[in-house]
């Protein structure tokens, strides 16, 4: 990945997914690019930056156009353009994460698919035109909820659901300007995002005890699925879902 900018969105802190990523990516030569959600995470983010080479990173909320936008104007700016995308981020409120899913409310459902469905045709818009030219990559990060009622993940299963057929969408749409778009189906991970849904350990003791690979996966295994997908290796593949689940979503029972 000598010579590659990729930019990683959704960086919390040293457990994140996102971190995990950009680790694989920096032990493969790129050069990051990192967004952070707000001044509280970018602090958090200060931490934990010599770990990435203290790469280059700004301000940007999702939920903005406008931040967005200016977002990319910078990489273009700084790096003169984009070889990827690395889209990590989710969010939904914690009472809608546990409970009845027919109580889900407008409000709650909008805020998911807003910050973890539709920012990823968002930073599309915004990075394609970066990208161009240059076997673009764009990756997103979704769960196994998209396709199976998982207890309390509710309202997230629904965005994810939306951000994989998403990324089916973007793969058509981007694929003839020689851009791919792919999906990671990650296994369950303890993150900051996974402490909000109901009986989490729960979720991860099944998965140890069921999963073929009578383990659960780690941060690690997500980073270097990702920086396959990122890479020229994978230059045939372009709207998929790879599950990195230590195999548990093939079982029936
Ligand atoms: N942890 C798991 O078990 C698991 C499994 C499969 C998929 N995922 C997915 O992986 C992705 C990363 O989650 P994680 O588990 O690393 O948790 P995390 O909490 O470390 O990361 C989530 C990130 O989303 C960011 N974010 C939320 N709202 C935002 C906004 N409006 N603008 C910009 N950034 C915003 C947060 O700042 C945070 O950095 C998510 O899409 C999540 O659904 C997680």
């Amino acid at each position: 990945m000598e010579g590659k900018v990729i930019a990683v969105f959704g960086i919390a802190n040293h457990r994140s997914i996102a971190f995990g990523i950009s680790q694989a990516l920096r032990e493969a030569g790129a050069t990051l690019a990192l967004n952070y959600q707000n001044e509280r995470m970018g602090r958090s983010l200060d931490k934990i930056a010599d770990r990435l080479g203290d790469p280059w990173r700004r301000e940007c909320d999702v939920t903005s156009e406008e931040a967005v936008a200016g977002f990319f104007e910078a990489v273009r700016e700084e790096f003169g353009g984009l070889d990827g995308i690395v889209h990590s981020v989710a969010t939904a409120k914690r009472e809608e994460l546990g409970g009845s899913f027919t109580e889900t409310s407008w409000e709650g459902y909008e805020l998911a698919q807003h910050v973890s469905a539709y920012s990823l045709i968002r930073l599309c818009r915004h990075g394609a035109p970066l990208m161009e030219g240059r076997g673009g990559s764009v990756i997103a990060m979704t769960y196994h909820g998209s396709v199976k009622a998982v207890p309390n993940y509710n309202v997230m299963g629904v965005a994810k659901a939306a951000l994989e057929s998403s990324v089916r969408y973007l793969a058509s749409d981007l694929g003839p300007r020689g851009i791919r778009v792919n999906a990671v189906s990650a296994g369950p991970i303890r993150t900051l995002s996974a402490s909000g849904v109901g009986g989490f350990t729960s979720i991860l003791d099944q998965v140890a005890e069921k999963a073929p690979l009578r383990r659960n996966v780690t941060t690690e295994d997500v980073g270097r699925a990702a920086r396959f997908l990122l890479s020229e290796d994978a230059a045939g593949i372009t709207g998929q879902v790879l599950y990195v689940d230590a195999g548990f979503s093939v079982m029936g029972l």
